[in-house]
């Protein structure tokens, strides 16, 4: 039995108790080392399932006494808007998009908002990142890194790909500035002008931008809130036009952290070499698993055809500017545009990013992380419960944003238009399709603790809404 379906079966399980009351609201469930004993399973397993339980608002976990039935509580409503499969068309990309960009907004409620103290992770990270630039050797500033970047860099993504189950090689990967210079890289590499290329609706409008620029023609594919892309709406895609190349986030699709089961991935492989695609596969939110962390699509690929793509900005810093893409058969060409468009990476900031890896402390800073989201995301599902109206929640399992879809009618572009002038911004559903879909959509981020201010700023959407 998979792994996949464990955790399922025993969600299920509980979630029927806790319907039929066989645990009341406040009680305690059985404890985790009971649950593995009686069904069979590991650790792991059982505390996923009891994750995917409390992201519902169902269970409460409480600090060394266990996992209780919440007080509250109707589970939250997963967003069911499906998006509608259109011909292929040509991009453009909304200017609203810039505007959001312009406000360094895009995760963030309150932009203009003090940030608090570095958390522990980043202090250990500039501290490392220091130590190589005092090492910085007389003739390193004269000279450009090879385009691929750092080999202690590559060799320690290598491995952190390896213990997720993927094919880790240092010689297969190219360092990149970002996972969207990486995204860029992978649809140049093999797309040509007019290709059409299959995207998740609702999905990432950075790779629309890329579309737009490089004069490729989209195709939207519907994607679920829970599982991300729809294999068999994609299948149907494939049959109706040509399609060159697929963008999939199988770990935590944006906007809303959809999880791609296993069969699925499988599924969307048999498909891509049945029908010749490139699968290009967004994995940035991976390491922001608030569960266990998915194995690649790319462990899974036979021939070469996945490009992985990926970066620290989501589970670091942003502001490094540092990602990576293991470009299997393109991986020559790919080099190449790296060449063009970067020429090379920066070597100390490399040499120290590699030295904190290596030294364990991104593990640490991810484990602290793991929390510290769930934490948040948990807050997050309980203040938009207060919201009014009939609104549904994604429930994302990684990721740093939930997906809110407000009753049919409702346009989050005037909202948008309404919040700002209270200082507030939000992300408006459209930019999340090519074709301007999920007006009554939005996403709204948990990258950021929820202090009183941005609790108010919630507040202040959620009055707007009831005013109008
Ligand atoms: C799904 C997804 N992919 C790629 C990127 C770009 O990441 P980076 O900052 O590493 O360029 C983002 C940033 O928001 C994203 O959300």
């Amino acid at each position: 039995m998979t792994e996949e379906f464990r955790y399922l079966r025993l969600e299920a399980w509980l979630l029927q108790g806790i319907k039929a009351h066989r645990w009341r609201e406040g009680e305690r469930l059985p404890s985790i080392r009971a649950l593995c004993r009686e069904h069979d399973v590991s650790k792991a397993t059982v505390q996923h399932a009891l994750q995917r339980l409390e992201a519902q608002g169902l269970v409460e976990a409480r600090p060394k006494s266990g996992h209780f039935v919440s007080r509250q509580s109707s589970p939250v409503r997963q967003p069911v808007t499906r998006a509608r499969i259109e011909a292929p068309r040509p991009v453009t990309v909304s200017d609203l998009l810039q505007d959001i960009m312009r406000r360094s907004a895009a995760f963030d409620l309150l932009p203009q908002h003090p940030p608090g103290d570095l958390p522990p992770g980043i202090v250990a990270l500039n501290r490392s990142i220091g130590r190589s630039l005092r090492r910085q050797s007389g003739q390193d500033f004269q000279y450009y890194d090879e385009p691929a970047g750092s080999f202690e860099l590559r060799s320690q993504l290598a491995l952190h790909i390896a213990r997720r189950g993927g094919q880790g090689e240092p010689e297969a990967i190219c360092i990149t500035s970002g996972c969207q210079h990486a995204l860029f890289l992978a649809l140049m590499a093999c797309c040509d002008r007019g290709d059409v290329v299959a995207v998740e609706s609702p999905g990432f409008y950075g790779v629309m931008q890329i579309i737009e620029q490089l004069g490729l023609r989209v195709v939207e594919v519907p994607a679920s809130l829970e599982t991300g892309m729809d294999i068999d709406a994609l299948e149907d895609v494939l049959k109706r036009w040509k399609v060159r190349a697929c963008v999939v986030s199988p770990a935590f699709a944006t906007p809303g952290g959809a999880l791609m089961p296993a069969s699925a991935k499988q599924r969307l492989l048999a498909l891509a070499e049945i029908h010749d695609l490139a699968v290009i596969e967004d994995d940035i939110y991976a390491d922001t698993a608030l569960g266990v962390v998915p194995d690649p699509l790319k462990a899974l690929d036979r021939d070469g055809r996945v490009i992985l793509c990926s970066s620290f900005s989501k589970s670091l810093s942003r502001d490094l500017r540092l990602g990576w893409i293991s470009g299997g058969r393109w991986h020559a060409r790919i080099l190449h545009l790296k060449l063009i468009t970067q020429l090379s990476s920066s070597r100390f900031v490399q040499r120290g990013v590699a030295e904190f890896i290596a030294d364990g402390s991104f593990s640490a800073h991810l484990r602290r992380l793991r929390i510290e989201l769930r934490t948040r995301r948990d807050r997050l599902i309980q203040l938009l419960h207060k919201w009014p109206g009939n609104i549904r929640v994604s429930q994302p399992q990684g990721g740093l944003a939930v997906w809110v879809e407000l009753p049919e009618g409702e346009n989050t572009l005037s909202l948008y238009a309404l919040a700002l002038q209270q200082g507030v911004v939000i992300t408006p559903g459209p930019l999340f399709s090519a074709s301007g879909q999920f007006k009554n959509c939005l996403r709204i981020s948990f990258a950021h603790p929820w202090d009183k201010a941005r609790e108010e700023a919630l507040n202040r959407l959620s009055s707007l809404l009831a005013s109008k």
